[in-house]
């Protein structure tokens, strides 16, 4: 059976992929992550006992560690989403995201590199580094356009800065080397086991714990959403399909600015789940102080995936935006314990202390 490494398989995307890959595929996943504190094992519980499924605590950045697990497993290919991947926190603290981000993916294709020139005939040639990325790493557009793949780089965020520069050296690996590479550059995701730090399940959080939900600035503006199982299904293809030096772009064409974000969210929630006091959640809506270098708008042309490789998403923002709601509501405990730290404890018992 063939092997495949997912990096950051216990963050929300990770994990949506490594469920998607063991439900559907036939791979054998080795999931290669530092349990940062967004990293929860409990979003793997459905596969963890699945023999297609191993999972490694490590960080991307250990060099001796990485190129152990590339003799000992041979995987035909590795899908890296390991990352710091929250805006706010690069904005407070930019150091960490240098560090996985820029160092992390400079590390991991070095190793890679050296294991695929020890490769021969098929193995050789079916190899591939699937790079996953963000539509930030384009800056900021005005009322009109679309980001294309053809679209200047113009990260604004420490967060994006870094992506982007694992972007460059992807690309530069692939050119110079002859590396086999592929990269995605996908818009906002929404769904099950995002992290509550995030737009969407802070706002549900917050909103059935009866507190304020805080909107930047006016609430203006405008990202692209794309629930996280349609990225995941994107990912499988590209990594399966895609051209290798090529980049697509992913993206499930759904502008929202925030407030309308936050208002289907409140109207969504008055209907799936009443409060007590018969007042509307929207009451909670507070306007806060905007992130500093705030991007306008977001919005990806996602025609080439489309055209060249047939993806295209499932759920509209109305069909995940109701499941995602649904899912929070039928999965108190599992907020619960991100909230109050016990996801942790369960993770140190389970597989010792942090690396
Ligand atoms: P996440 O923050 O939920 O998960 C990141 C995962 O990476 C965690 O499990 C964490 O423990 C792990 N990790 C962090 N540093 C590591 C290290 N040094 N070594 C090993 N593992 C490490 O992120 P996400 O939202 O699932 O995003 C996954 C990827 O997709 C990121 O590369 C991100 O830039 C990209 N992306 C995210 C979105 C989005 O809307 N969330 C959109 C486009 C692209
Ligand atoms: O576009 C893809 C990117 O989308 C990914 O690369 C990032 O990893 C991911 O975090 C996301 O970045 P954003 O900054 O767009 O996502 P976030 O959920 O943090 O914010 C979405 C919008 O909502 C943004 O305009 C800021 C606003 N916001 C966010 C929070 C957390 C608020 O108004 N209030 C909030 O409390």
């Amino acid at each position: 059976m063939k092997t495949v490494f997912i990096t950051g398989g216990a963050g929300f995307i990770g994990s949506a992929l490594v469920r998607l890959l063991i439900a559907e595929g036939n791979w054998r996943i080795v999931n290669i992550d530092k349990l940062t504190y967004a990293g929860n094992l409990e979003s793997l519980a459905s596969v963890s006992d699945s023999p297609r499924y191993c999972f490694v605590h490590a960080d991307i950045c250990g060099r001796a560690t990485m190129d152990v697990l590339f003799s000992e497993h041979q995987p035909v290919g590795i899908i890296h989403l390991a990352a710091e991947s929250h805006v706010d926190r690069s904005i407070h603290g930019p150091e960490d995201f240098v560090q996985t981000n820029i160092t992390g993916t400079y590390t991991l294709l070095e190793v890679a590199r050296g294991y695929w020139s020890g490769l021969s005939g098929e193995a050789k040639s079916q190899f591939r580094f699937h790079h996953v990325s963000t539509d930030e790493v384009y800056g900021s557009l005005g009322e009109t356009g679309l980001f294309t793949e053809a679209t200047p780089y113009q990260p604004n965020s420490p967060y994006s800065a870094s992506k982007a520069a694992s972007d460059h050296l992807v690309r530069a690996w692939h050119h110079t080397y002859g590396f086999p590479v592929v990269t995605t550059n996908c818009s906002n995701n929404y769904g099950p086991c995002q992290f509550p730090e995030k737009l969407i399940p802070l706002m549900i959080h917050n909103a059935v714990s009866g507190k304020p939900l805080p909107i930047y600035g006016k609430g203006d503006n405008i990202r692209d959403w794309l629930y996280v199982d349609d990225h995941a299904r994107a990912l499988r293809l590209v990594f399966e399909k895609g051209t290798l030096g090529d980049v697509y772009n992913i993206g499930g064409h759904n502008e929202k600015t925030n407030l309308e974000v936050v208002d289907t969210l409140c109207a969504l929630l008055d209907e799936l789940c009443p409060r007590a006091d018969g007042l509307h959640y929207s009451a909670l809506k507070t306007y806060v102080a905007d992130r500093p270098g705030h991007d306008k708008r977001y919005a990806i042309d996602a025609s080439k995936i489309g055209r060249d490789l047939g993806w295209k998403p499932q759920e509209t923002f109305e069909t995940g935006l109701k499941k995602t709601v649904q899912w929070y509501l039928d999965n108190p405990k599992w907020v619960a314990r991100v909230v109050s730290g016990e996801y942790k404890t369960w993770t140190d018992k389970n597989y010792g202390s942090r690396v």
